[in-house]
């Protein structure tokens, strides 16, 4: 037996002897075993395959995968003199001497991009830095300038007008921020839609779209029209329309960007389920870095039509490769960057003003919460109760309004965390998140915060300052 048998034979035993209670020591001692385990099948790569995957130049974020699309090259000018300007480009101009110069928008500008089979592959940028028109140029809604796009195997540039049809509908479903669903036809078919131009018998599209709308949770809304649904479900029906083709890929830009605060998080929560189920390649658009690091395996950063960097939200945060990504990411002090939309959660306890002070205390002691939010008939935040109130004005006969104070500290859904923690540390109440109109949004819980903005953001800003 060798040194490296011996040892790896003698750790092996050990590891198999120690209890699952000792999962803190088991795991850094496991990891370490590997590692000698690794090193004794040092020169010998093919037991070595055993072990770990060997690297390739396919290799995605978590090992060996596909590259689903492939860009190599890709720029788009729109406006008169492409060539002109695709040659001061070559020279080094900006986007706003191109624009200067030959009246030409630089739209895209020389993007190599590979996205991996099965990955939430995020482009985010600033309003203007060509999300869309990459997005776009995926399915040739746009013609590329220069370059070369492979989807699934195919370079997009070479199809004819059928090819590039047929493309489309096998390919890629589309899910877009205004929903575009049809009005006059029902939710099942708008589902059936991408099936019926498609040419699938009523029959089969009637059934996959009834699947589709289960998925999605709107199993009992069929038959309705869209005018019906809140944005969210509408948003639902755009995703389970896109997904009703079974699409290669799944294209979403600024998908979730018109959603209410709360209805967003949950869409994303929501979208995450449904890749873990289904396993499609999502490229998702958006312009918000929460929604980013939440969606992203990776996430790939624009700038005036350029890709700045492309990463794991991780490698990202803590190796920002230029100061535009640095400042876009602001990622030094994450209550910064963070909002109270982020942070905040469904209020449990919420009673209108009408209510009898008897039914309020009811249903207060009937949940497990300190305080109610009161709210007017149109749920706008009148303030907070509490049982002791309650009693006083149970006591002496008075109304609800009463027993409900009114001065409540109350913050926006797009307060940075900065200023909801100077706030924090003033009052001992939740705190109630509002809209615009005044309209109870959702509440932040004193204790979620510092577990938000700690301890990991902490790390990474250390790792950013280093
Ligand atoms: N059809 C068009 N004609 C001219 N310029 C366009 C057109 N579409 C987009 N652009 C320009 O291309 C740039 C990128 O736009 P876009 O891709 O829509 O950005 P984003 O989606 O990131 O907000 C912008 O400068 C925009 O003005
Ligand atoms: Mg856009």
């Amino acid at each position: 037996m060798s040194y490296y048998d011996t040892v790896k034979d003698m750790l092996s035993r050990l590891e198999s002897g120690l209890s699952k209670h000792l999962d803190d020591l088991f795991l850094p001692l496991h990891m370490w075993v590997r590692e000698v385990q690794i090193s004794s099948y040092a020169g010998k790569p093919d037991e070595m395959t055993n072990i770990l995957p060997i690297a390739s130049d396919d290799d995605g974020p978590e090992g060996p995968t596909r590259k689903i699309i492939s860009i190599k090259g890709l720029t788009k000018v729109f406006g008169p003199k492409p060539d002109a300007a695709i040659r001061l480009l070559e020279d080094g101009a900006s986007k706003g001497e191109v624009l200067e110069r030959t009246g030409s928008v630089v739209g895209l500008k020389d993007i190599d991009l590979d996205v991996y089979e099965g990955e939430i592959f995020v482009v985010m940028g600033l309003s203007g830095s060509g999300k869309s028109t990459l997005m776009r140029c995926l399915n040739r809604l746009v013609e590329p300038t220069r370059g070369s796009i492979v989807i699934n195997g195919t370079e997009i540039r070479d199809l004819d007008d059928k090819g590039l049809r047929n493309f489309r509908r096998t390919q890629m479903g589309m899910v877009f921020q205004n929903f575009g669903l049809l009005p006059h036809r029902t939710i099942l078919d708008n589902v059936a839609y991408g099936l019926e131009v498609r040419g699938t018998p009523a029959e089969t599209r009637r059934a996959k779209a009834q699947s589709m709308i289960e998925l999605v949770g709107l199993k009992g809304y069929e038959s309705v029209y869209p005018s019906a649904l809140s944005g969210g479900m509408k948003q639902r029906v755009g995703l389970a329309r896109a997904l009703a083709t079974d699409p290669v890929i799944l294209l979403m830009d600024e998908a979730f960007s018109a959603l209410d605060p709360l209805i967003r998080r949950s869409m994303q929560d929501e979208l995450i389920d449904l890749h873990d189920k289904l396993k499609k390649t999502i490229v998702f658009v958006t312009h918000d870095l929460d929604e980013a690091l939440r969606l992203g395996d990776r996430i790939a950063i624009m700038k005036d039509g350029e890709l700045v960097q492309v990463g794991t939200p991780e490698e990202i945060l803590s190796n920002p490769s230029n100061e535009y990504v640095a400042s876009f990411l602001n990622g030094i002090d994450r209550s910064k960057v963070m909002t109270c939309e982020s942070l905040m959660k469904r209020p449990e306890v919420v009673i209108s003003l009408k209510t009898g002070p008897r039914t309020a205390l009811k249903v207060l002691d009937d949940s497990d919460q300190a305080v109610a939010f009161v709210v007017d008939k149109d749920r706008r935040f009148t303030g907070l109760v509490k049982a002791e109130e309650l009693l006083k004005v149970i006591e002496t006969s008075k109304p609800l309004a009463a027993a409900v104070n009114t001065s409540i500290r109350t913050v926006r859904p797009d307060t940075k965390v900065e200023e909801l923690i100077a706030i924090m540390v003033e009052t001992d109440y939740p705190i109630p998140v509002l809209n615009d109109d005044g309209m109870l949004m959702g509440v932040i819980n004193p204790g979620s915060v510092m577990d938000k903005v700690r301890p990991d953001e902490v790390t990474i800003s250390e790792e950013v300052a280093a």
